[in-house]
């Protein structure tokens, strides 16, 4: 039985370099792809590839139509593994050391599908005629933004007439204390490019009169920002709205201070967006940040250059209700107004999604006409979670993105329960990314309880 060692069906799973942003890994992607294809046909899934122009979607299912209908979504694609040098051990080649299992894509996204399936066929194999109609989302373009998964959805949406979408693809701050994930924020990505001299020029022999393209980019990132730490455009928090209470009384129970917090980052000081701690603004606040900036001569010693070109790269994360639209519309306006006459400047918006929440059945403010399955899936997750980790889990926002969540709310009409396994130990994107095997242990036999209390008599 395939899952009768899920660390090792892990390892495996991870063994394929699975990089969706450099094509030069297009083998790891296939490998990945045919693996998770081969773990779902042996639950019993019938597995569908469907071409996008990058990376294949998997779509699979099993079930009864008349059964209720859960989707479950993952990605088998990864980050890059880069710095190499970083690693204790190779990216690809999954190592366990004490009790994690070390490799790119090990938290991110391979180690939480490893623990659904596994569950999934434990309940399987004590009934394998289990009520529960399930479909299989597994994308190969989240870490590149999923560009083909709204089109995907636009035409596959008939399939996907179910009551909820189950995922684990968000994270927990420690091993003992899960987070169901109430809301992920939105995210809009422009690149701006500064062009000056139509080449570079001689610092002495034409500095003056030339305004360098690098003091054009600095004075305008410098103006997206005011010195209370609130992005500087205007209407940017024009439809931002304010935290439930709840929300704010479930953060108290996070077993962190923002002390730990700093400490963690490990930088000399915090400045979170006005009315904000530095714990409730990476949840509740949208930001602007600066990603990487360039430009001019970037090596040893010194040159005296005007240079031709600079550029930013910017990403805005968005709290609801912001839409990634305007908030692309309202940022790229204030670049072009702030760029000075004498250099041109050209944004483009590489890429978004809108921020995603779901009100917890029965907290205040939730609608009471949430599907059947939902209501029961958010009870069903409490229970095992305080069954399996010995502790309740806390309902939290997330900083992070997932963009194609709010896609399946606003396409598919289908809400999520996010139930969060990495932890911030676990290295996401970063060299010596690995998955916590206790964790994975206790997952797996809460997901147990979920799958079978989803399937069980109404
Ligand atoms: N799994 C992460 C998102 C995440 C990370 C959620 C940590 C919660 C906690 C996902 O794979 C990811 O990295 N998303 C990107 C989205 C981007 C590439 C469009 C992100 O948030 O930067
Ligand atoms: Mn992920």
């Amino acid at each position: 039985m395939a899952f009768d060692d899920p660390v090792a069906e892990l390892s495996a799973y991870a063994s394929h370099p699975s990089v969706s942003a450099d094509s030069s890994f297009a083998q790891g992607m296939t490998g990945a792809r045919h693996y998770v294809t081969s773990l779902l046909r042996e639950l019993g899934f019938s597995v569908e590839t469907i071409e996008t122009p990058m990376h294949p979607i998997l779509l699979a299912t099993r079930g009864d139509p008349s059964w209720p209908h859960l989707v479950v979504y993952g990605h088998y694609d990864v980050q890059p593994a880069d710095p190499l040098d970083l690693w204790t051990s190779p990216p690809f080649e999954p190592e366990v050391r004490g009790d994690r299992l070390y490799g790119r894509g090990a938290a991110d996204n391979k180690g939480p599908q490893i623990v659904h399936m596994t569950a999934l066929a434990r309940v399987l194999q004590r009934n394998p005629e289990l009520p529960l109609r399930i479909t299989y989302l597994i994308e190969g373009e989240e870490e590149v933004g999923s560009p083909s998964f709204k089109g995907f959805l636009e035409r596959y949406k008939d399939r996907l007439d179910a009551e909820m979408v189950l995922v684990s693809d968000t994270g927990s701050p420690n091993p003992e204390q899960i987070v169901i994930t109430t809301g992920l924020r939105g995210l809009v990505a422009l690149e701006a490019r500064f062009k000056g001299p139509a080449m570079d020029l001689h610092s002495g022999v034409h500095g003056g009169p030339v305004f360098n393209p690098l003091r054009a980019v600095s004075e305008v990132c410098a103006s997206l920002h005011d010195e209370e730490g609130n992005v500087a455009v205007p209407g940017f928090y024009d439809e931002v709205s304010v935290p439930a209470d709840w929300e704010r009384d479930e953060l108290l129970k996070m077993p962190q201070t923002e002390e730990e917090y700093l400490g963690f980052i490990g930088a000399p000081g915090f400045k979170p967006s006005s009315g904000y701690n530095s714990l409730e603004s990476v949840r509740f606040g949208p930001t602007l940040e600066f990603n990487g900036i360039g430009g001019g001569y970037q090596g040893e010693g010194s040159k005296t250059v005007i240079p031709s070109e600079a550029f930013v790269k910017i990403t805005c994360r968005l709290v609801p209700n912001q839409k990634e639209g305007v908030i692309a519309s309202l940022v790229k306006a204030a670049i072009e107004e702030r760029c000075p006459p004498e250099v041109s400047v050209e944004v483009s918006v590489t890429g978004g999604g809108d921020p995603y929440v779901v009100i917890p059945p029965g907290k205040p403010g939730s609608s009471g006409e949430e599907s059947p399955l939902l209501k029961r899936a958010f009870s069903a997750a409490e229970q095992a979670i305080a069954q399996s980790f010995g502790s309740s889990p806390i309902f939290m926002r997330e900083g992070g993105s997932i963009p194609i969540i709010g896609d399946l709310k606003e396409i598919a009409g289908l809400d999520s329960l996010l139930i969060g396994l990495f932890t911030p130990a676990d290295n996401l994107h970063a060299p010596d990314e690995s998955f916590h095997l206790g964790i994975m242990e206790k997952a797996t036999t809460a997901f147990e309880s979920i799958f079978e209390d989803l399937a069980g008599p109404t």
